[in-house]
């Protein structure tokens, strides 16, 4: 692809390739889009997913755009103690997805939820085709997702929203989880009994009424305060609270941006500490919040949480640029730390390029006007899709297209389109690749 609107065929022939079949898309409200048209997994709706997703279609068909978000809120939990709650995959019913409707015990949505970037993917969609009246609609809902953290998730209180499962982070299989999940890495088979255990855990979620405090104290429940997943929230609360702005809710829109601040002082008072001049940020582990030692590069999203004061960012630059080594990959970001023993460039969250954790660096390093470090990125991330195409994932060291279990993760692969977003964004700036 040499020029911008080569880029941007080239991924609405991704998306729209994977919208779902004419006998499934009778049956839906909204129309939303596949991380990839593959059978099982893949084919209901992703929360996380679908996000990215609108943000590339917002450049070129603002209505797929809105139909994308809005499908995601079809199935928000509407009663009970989870009011609020938006699931991490839907449309179980209409794609067949028996296994998952098994898994969680429902019968059209996930029971768990995942990184919320929704009024973030709102508000950049809203930007680039106002529509006020489908806002007022959407605004109470996304104001009682994130009262649902609060109450259901926030248990001791700590401004911190804890995740009961792997999954709900998106880093499925990181080495993040693996001590919680009682595997310690030291082969391929481990990877698959680790897989083995995530779909295992579900049920005992349901079984008790997916209820975080009662997790925490269950042998064998999973419960982790999340540095990145945190740093988006802080995030999505203040898209929200900009949302509000424009729906002229100026007191609603100061609370919001109450809770982000609130949210943004926990991460750093509870989550980042400092050694020897270096820093370092961690995940809090069980209901003893143990701090834990795995570097990962969910650390870099804390720029687009905004959680770190100027100086603390560019400490953090420093290390994605190799100062301390390893993150100056070839192919940048890696998931994990190059040098941790259990990094895989290859394998499935095990140290991969993922673009949705590209786009979320990018983003953050152009809310501290790191804009030459931003384009790097782009760059990168460009490099990838080049020669790989859309692949899922990719090897930080060759560049390669990356592997699950051994086999080659699928190509043309929605979330990957996201780098559109980051092309057009440089564009407005006037910074252009293709002059
Ligand atoms: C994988 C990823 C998750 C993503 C999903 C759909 O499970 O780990 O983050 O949302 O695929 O693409």
């Amino acid at each position: 692809m040499t020029s911008t609107s080569q880029w941007i065929d080239a991924c609405a022939r991704a998306l729209r390739k994977n919208v779902p079949d004419t006998n499934v898309l009778s049956q839906l409200t909204y129309r939303y889009t596949c991380p990839a048209k593959e059978r099982g997994t893949y084919l209901p709706q992703w929360l996380w997913d679908s996000c990215f997703h609108a943000m590339t279609y917002r450049w070129f068909d603002p209505e797929m755009a809105w139909e994308e978000l809005l499908s995601l809120l079809v199935h928000q939990v509407s009663e009970g103690d989870d009011i609020g709650m938006v699931p991490h995959m839907s449309h179980l019913a209409e794609n067949k997805d028996t296994v998952s409707q098994r898994l969680f015990h429902q019968s059209n949505a996930s029971i768990l939820t995942q990184p919320p970037l929704i009024s973030t993917a709102f508000l950049s969609v809203y930007r680039k085709a106002p529509d006020r009246s489908r806002l007022s609609w959407v605004y109470p809902k996304l104001r009682l997702y994130h009262d649902w953290f609060d109450r259901r998730r926030d248990d001791d209180k700590d401004h911190l929203a804890a995740i009961i499962h792997p999954w709900e982070s998106g880093w499925d299989a990181s080495q993040r989880w693996d001590s919680l999940m009682g595997r310690a890495y030291r082969n391929e088979e481990d990877l698959r009994i680790l897989e083995t255990k995530r779909k295992e855990l579900t049920s005992l979620i349901w079984a008790n009424g997916c209820d975080a405090e009662i997790l925490s104290r269950t042998p064998g429940g999973f419960y982790v305060e999340s540095p990145d997943f945190n740093a988006i929230r802080a995030a999505d609360l203040s898209a929200l609270a900009r949302l509000a702005e424009e729906l002229g809710q100026r007191d609603e829109a100061s609370e919001l941006h109450d809770r982000a601040s609130l949210i943004r002082k926990a991460i750093h008072q509870k989550m980042v500490t400092f050694q020897e001049g270096s820093m370092y940020v961690h995940d809090l582990l069980g209901r003893e919040e143990a701090k834990s030692k795995i570097d990962h590069g969910g650390k870099f999203i804390l720029l687009f949480g905004q959680c770190l004061s100027k100086e603390e960012a560019k400490l953090l630059i420093d290390q994605l640029n190799g100062n301390g080594k390893a993150y100056r990959t070839k192919y940048r970001i890696a998931s994990t730390n190059p040098s941790e023993p259990s990094f895989n460039g290859d394998e499935y969250w095990r140290g991969n390029v993922w673009l949705s954790i590209n786009w979320l660096v990018f983003q953050g390093l152009l809310k501290y006007d790191e804009e030459k470090e931003a384009l790097l990125i782009l760059k990168e991330s460009i490099a990838l899709v080049q020669s790989q195409g859309f692949c899922e994932f990719f090897n930080p060291l060759t560049g390669t297209r990356g592997k699950k279990y051994g086999r080659p993760c699928p190509q043309n692969y929605g979330w990957s389109t996201i780098v559109l977003d980051m092309l057009m964004e440089m564009e407005e700036r006037d910074i252009s690749l293709y002059k």
